[in-house]
């Protein structure tokens, strides 16, 4: 084969390999549901850190810590690229990790920053996420690159997390947290209001009732989704078998993925991690593997 056409070659099986997708646990999924409707074309690894969540109450060193093992166990399923997906680990990590690695990564706090510093009308933006996001600043550094008169309020939500991982989505007790939490913008004259933590878009009706119809609520999966599928684009990543998208087919066999495309690994038990991917994913979660994450 000629060098030209080894290089070819070789270029096609990196972008015919998978995402690396990685949360603190089960919230990421929500990223890749995104990812699933938006790149129905991609393969997909997903880790879940099941064991060792929350990160939101964890300090900066710990963060770094897990999300390295998570990049080395990744690494050895052959991805192409990673998401953090996980606004705790984006918020401490991801700079950090950029710099020590050669595979593009994204996390989800830049592309949620960027949308809502051009929808906010007012000029004042709401950010709720774990103590960690908050405490991190991170959200008002990056809206200030596109948007440096915005005012950002920051509210940290930590009993968000356990009311989603306990099914409670609809039920009187997260209304009555909710109001609590959200009372922090009444009178602030917010326009825009970013769920800054994977769970967060699962409470998204209930955040709707309390803040009204006027406030916009941005939802940084949704917008993580469409980074990467830009990202691939101008890097020549995106996966040339096309099995899924521009045919009629398409939207079907992203509901089900074709057997392979996606993978689930978490560190702890499965059973848990499959309940909950179940209620939220387009199709069964019917197998996952548990990992020894401190190994790596
Ligand atoms: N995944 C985390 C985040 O988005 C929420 C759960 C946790 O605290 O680990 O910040």
């Amino acid at each position: 084969m000629s060098w030209n056409a080894e290089r070819e070659k070789k270029s096609t099986e990196g972008s015919r390999a998978p995402i690396g997708v990685f949360d603190s646990g089960v919230g990421g999924l929500t990223v890749m549901r995104e990812i699933m409707r938006q790149l129905p074309s991609e393969r997909a690894v997903y880790f879940g850190d099941t064991a060792r969540v929350p990160y939101g109450s964890k300090s900066r060193e710990t963060v770094l810590r897990y999300s390295r093992q998570i990049i080395r166990f990744l690494r050895t399923r052959g991805v192409k690229a990673i998401v953090v997906a996980c606004n705790t680990a984006s918020a401490y990590a991801l700079e950090t990790i950029r710099g020590e690695i050669d595979l593009p990564v994204i996390g989800v706090v830049k592309p949620g920053a960027k949308v809502a510093a051009q929808a906010t009308r007012t000029g004042r933006i709401g950010v709720i996420g774990t103590e960690g996001t908050i405490h991190s600043q991170i959200y008002p550094e990056y809206i200030a690159r596109w948007n440096p008169q915005a005012v950002v309020l920051g509210k940290a939500c930590p009993l968000f997390v356990p009311l989603v991982e306990e099914g409670l989505l609809e039920d009187p007790v997260t209304d009555e947290i909710a109001s609590r939490y959200l009372k922090a913008f009444d009178g602030s004259g917010i326009d825009t209001l970013i769920l800054g933590c994977t769970h967060y878009p699962l409470l998204r009706s209930t955040v709707r009732r309390i803040m009204g119809e006027t406030v916009t609520l941005v939802n940084p999966a949704y917008e993580t989704a469409r980074s990467l599928k830009e990202l691939l684009r101008e890097r020549g990543l995106e996966n040339p078998d096309a099995q899924a998208s521009g045919r009629p087919e398409a939207a079907e066999q992203a509901q089900g993925g074709h057997p392979g495309q996606y993978e689930f690994y978490v560190s702890d038990s499965v059973e848990h991690f499959q309940r909950f991917a179940n209620t939220i994913l387009p199709f069964a979660v019917e197998k996952a593997a548990q990992i020894p994450i401190e190994e790596y």
